[in-house]
């Protein structure tokens, strides 16, 4: 049995002015696939961009009706019209761009993963907060519907104790695009997986110990690990299950998640796994303890890409509005990348580590 669930809010928390001026850093695909098609949807006003590659700066300002394009960074900052810094490149162009947008004391959103190592994504997060810029990372799952939702779900009650939380996606990943990182030391869990590792704590807070075990399949040319299995403990009993392969040749693949506890349960699909880019609307379906057998779902129609991208801007710019922090703040993703990297030494040792170990 199922019936609609009319009170879950999935819309983020706007900001109060829609009129802060973006200025945009790096033209590739996901400021067109994703940012500027969410900026738009939003209302947001978008300034202008730059890219070290002109041509596709130019491009990117003529599809989406930006209205300037500035040849360097330095005179994007000079621009006073240009409020909030939106950077989107690979990270290990971050920290140059990044150090220069501090001096310049605006605030800005930065791609995942803010960095390659916790030492350096550590010291930009302390040189923003020394010159009091407000600083975010683009970690916009949380926006995603089937993430917010569960967050509405467990806000009200009806999770109780978590007990056990999965996210499982078997999919098929065309490296191609991404072959710079394919040709890189990690892979899955600093570009990918980083997703579900900023929900899972988003959501439950962070693991005690974690153990992980990458792997690839065997035709593939990359050295980085394509699949990953791991296992986060919490002293409070609560256990975690990511179980991610982007090599599944098979025609059923699939992207789910579950989470239980002493109350109910919560179960959904990731739609944008099913067909990337493009994807579909996650599912979302809950049941309580209370009235066991009877399924709620709740009917929405947004889609990761491009609203899920509204999130982490919106939640930037109110925290410029009310001087307080985003939600997926610098100091907030030091958290999150201590997981990534306490995965990446479990698989290196094969030893269950605790995050508490990755320090800068
Ligand atoms: N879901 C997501 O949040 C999501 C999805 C895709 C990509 N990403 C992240 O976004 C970042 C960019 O990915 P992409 O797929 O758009 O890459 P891309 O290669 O398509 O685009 C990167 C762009 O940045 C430009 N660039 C690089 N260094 C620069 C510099 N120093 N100054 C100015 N421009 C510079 C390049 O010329 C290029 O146009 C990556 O870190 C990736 O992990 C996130």
């Amino acid at each position: 049995m199922s019936s609609p669930c009319p009170d879950l809010d999935l819309k983020p928390e706007m900001p109060r002015r829609l009129d802060h001026g973006i200025g945009i850093v790096g033209a590739g695909g996901v400021v067109n696939f994703a940012h500027l098609p969410a900026y738009s949807k939003a209302g947001f006003k978008v300034v202008g961009v730059t890219d070290m590659d002109r041509v596709r700066a130019e491009q990117t300002a003529a599809t989406h009706k930006v209205p300037k394009v500035y040849t360097t960074l330095e005179e994007l900052l000079r621009d006073p019209e240009v409020e909030v810094v939106d950077i989107a490149v690979y990270p290990w162009e971050v920290p140059a761009i990044a150090e220069k947008v501090i001096a310049a004391g605006r605030p800005f959103l930065c791609q995942k993963p803010l960095s390659i190592d916790y030492g350096t994504a550590a010291r930009l997060v302390q040189m923003a907060k020394e010159a009091k810029v407000k600083m975010a990372v683009n970690q916009q799952m949380r926006w995603d519907a089937g993430i917010r939702g569960t967050q509405e779900l467990i806000r009200k009650g009806w999770l109780g104790l978590a007990t056990y939380a999965t996210i499982q996606v078997h999919c098929l990943t065309n490296w191609a695009v991404w072959h710079s990182m394919y040709a890189g030391k990690h892979l899955e869990v600093l570009y990918h997986s980083i997703h579900y590792v900023d929900s899972l704590r988003f959501l439950f807070g962070g693991p005690d110990r974690v153990f992980s075990s990458g792997s690839r399949m065997p035709d593939e040319a990359t050295e980085a690990e394509t699949r990953t299995l791991s296992v986060w403990e919490y002293d409070s009993g609560l256990r975690v299950l990511i179980d991610v392969n982007h090599g599944v040749w098979q025609d059923d693949r699939y992207a789910i998640f579950r989470f239980e506890g002493t109350e109910g349960v919560i179960k959904g699909t990731i739609g944008l796994m099913y067909n990337y880019p493009t994807g579909r609307p996650d599912t979302l379906e809950f049941m309580s303890k209370k009235n066991p057998g009877y399924w709620h779902s709740a009917r929405h129609d947004y889609l990761w890409i491009p609203d899920a991208f509204v999130g982490p801007m919106a939640s930037l710019q109110r925290a410029i509005e009310d001087d307080s922090e985003p939600l997926t703040s610098g100091e907030d993703n030091l958290k999150t990348l201590q997981i990534v990297f306490a995965q990446y030494r479990s698989m290196d040792e094969g030893r269950v580590v605790s995050p508490k170990e990755v320090t800068g």
